[in-house]
């Protein structure tokens, strides 16, 4: 991953191969943001001016680059869009100076040293740069070559190598902890991301599983691995009959994140469909493309819960990957099969591309039987809440208003939006069925609250439990933005690292 450094020194005179700044749009054309001002003096106090004239208005992601001025030691100037400028007195926004950062960083791939001079009062703002930056760098086809475009890595540009974050004082605590907080953040999005964007052919539940075990004997974490043999001993119906069709067989993966003073448990359920084909109701071309990034959930919950090890939280973080191929053959599941699934409830295949919550709901009923404080799913459920929010929201359901609310605070103050949706009561009629207890597809009108509603009858009466469908966010199919590449985005690992460390400071429930 691109390395992060804190200095002091001069933006002026820093070694580097830009020196990137902020400009944001004031009421009378673009101003130049604070933190630059060195910049702006060897151009003799006209870089705004200077800007204007090539073009520039500030906006957000708009990147301008120029040819340094005399007595600058970086041969290239950066300008980057903040957007509009905040008023007298006011900071920029954090999410502003992450998607700044992280478009710099991306214009700036192929690149050894970016000086970064954004506005940085205090360690938040800081933390902003740093990970906006360190997200912003990521790529994909840089870090791995197996099975991806041959001779890559030069060609495609790698990513900037190194970032030098001006402003931030290396010495001082708060801003060391900030930029340490951020490198573990990023690389562990990045690491969701990567799974994400690993081709089915080279992901499946086994390995998957393996790369769990990998980094949990690097960060200490406890694991647990049920193989297709240990999952029908347990009668883990649900998992065992979305992955029956497929060469590669399921797995479900407890990875636990224990620390000895915790005094609450989070529980994190992720989605882990390696490859969904839609199985026996198969996808028709035009849906399937994607469908390497249905393990989304499960790599956002892994990520997280490698991320609360990093970081050393006070509070004990236990992921479960719910791994399967949904795929068509002689022994997959045919729709208007019943499957009895690990709560014992029977359910009525009627749909076998709604495989997502028959994973989920066998992870959720073991994940209840430890008694967790709070349970968060995490999964790339329906297309229907892709409909309802679009590519970059995802949306929030639960069992509890409150711990609803929370999620979507923290979504927001992390930068990843989110909308709360309800589960009314009078869909859970839809998915009745003459012959199970269930049936797994029900009204198509409101199919994202459905699919709440099946997983619900999964949860553990009086536990605290919410949903994440990230279907939108997850995967993004159109241009990089921001910090936010094309492919993997990483979705919900920030939101939850947060809601880790708001539950370890005991600021929830
Ligand atoms: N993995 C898909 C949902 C999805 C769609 C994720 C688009 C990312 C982008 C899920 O398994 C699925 O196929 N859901 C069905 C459910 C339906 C059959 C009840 C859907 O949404 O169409
Ligand atoms: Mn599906
Ligand atoms: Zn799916």
């Amino acid at each position: 991953m691109t390395s992060l450094t804190l200095s002091t020194s001069s933006a002026a005179t820093l070694r580097a191969d830009a020196v990137v700044v902020g400009v944001a749009k004031g009421a009378k054309g673009p101003v130049v943001a604070p933190g630059a001002e060195a910049v702006d003096q060897a151009f003799g106090g006209k870089l705004a001016s200077v800007l204007e004239t090539l073009g520039a208005t500030g906006a957000e992601g708009e990147v301008t680059k120029l040819p340094a001025a005399s007595g600058l030691k970086a041969p290239v100037v950066l300008a980057v869009g903040l957007g509009d400028a905040p008023a007298k007195g006011d900071g920029y926004d954090a999410e502003a100076l992450r998607r700044a950062a992280g478009a710099a960083a991306r214009a700036l791939s192929g690149s050894k040293k970016g000086a970064f001079a954004l506005p940085v009062e205090d360690p938040a703002d800081a933390a902003a740069v740093a990970e906006g930056a360190l997200l912003g760098a990521y790529s994909y086809k840089a870090n791995h070559n197996s099975g991806a475009k041959s001779g890559n890595g030069k060609k495609n540009g790698a990513p900037l190598a190194e970032v030098a974050l001006l402003g931030a004082k290396p010495r001082d605590k708060e801003f060391k902890a900030a930029a340490e907080r951020a490198i573990a953040l990023a690389a562990e999005v990045n690491r969701a991301r990567d799974l994400i964007n690993t081709p089915s052919n080279l992901l499946n539940p086994a390995s998957f599983a393996a790369a769990v075990l990998e980094a949990a004997k690097e960060h200490g974490l406890k694991t647990e691995v049920l193989d297709e043999k240990a999952l029908k001993k347990g009668g883990y119906g649900g998992i065992l009959g979305v992955g029956q069709g497929s060469e590669a067989p399921p797995r479900l993966v407890r990875v636990g994140y224990a620390h000895p003073e915790a005094e609450k448990t989070l529980a994190l359920v992720g989605k882990g469909i390696t490859y969904d084909s839609g199985g026996i109701s198969l996808k028709p071309a035009g849906h399937n493309e994607t469908m390497k990034c249905d393990m989304s959930g499960a790599a956002a919950v892994f990520a997280t819960v490698v991320a609360a090890a990093k970081l050393g939280l006070r509070v004990n973080v236990t992921g479960w990957l719910a791994l399967a191929e949904n795929m068509p053959s002689g022994s997959a599941t045919r729709p208007g099969d019943v499957l009895t699934m690990y709560s014992g409830k029977t359910v009525e295949v009627l749909n076998t591309d709604a495989e997502g919550r028959l994973v989920l709901a066998d992870a959720l009923t073991r994940a209840c039987e430890e008694r967790p404080d709070a349970i968060v799913d995490v999964a790339t459920l329906t297309g229907a809440m892709v409909l309802a929010l679009g590519n970059r929201t995802f949306g929030i359901m639960a069992n509890d208003e409150a711990f609803r609310t929370s999620l979507h605070e923290i979504a927001e103050e992390v930068g990843e939006q989110s909308w709360p949706m309800p589960l009314p009561s009078d869909l859970r009629k839809s998915i009745d069925s003459p012959v199970a207890d269930l049936a797994n597809m029900g009204e198509r009108m409101g199919g994202g609250l459905v699919a709440g509603i099946f997983l619900k009858e999964f949860v553990e009466e009086g536990t605290t439990w919410a949903h994440l469908d990230i279907a939108g966010p997850a995967f993004n199919e159109s241009g990089p933005f921001g910090y936010t590449p094309k492919g993997g985005t990483g979705s919900a690992v920030r939101t939850l690292v947060r809601l880790a460390e708001r539950t370890a400071a005991g600021d929830l429930g």
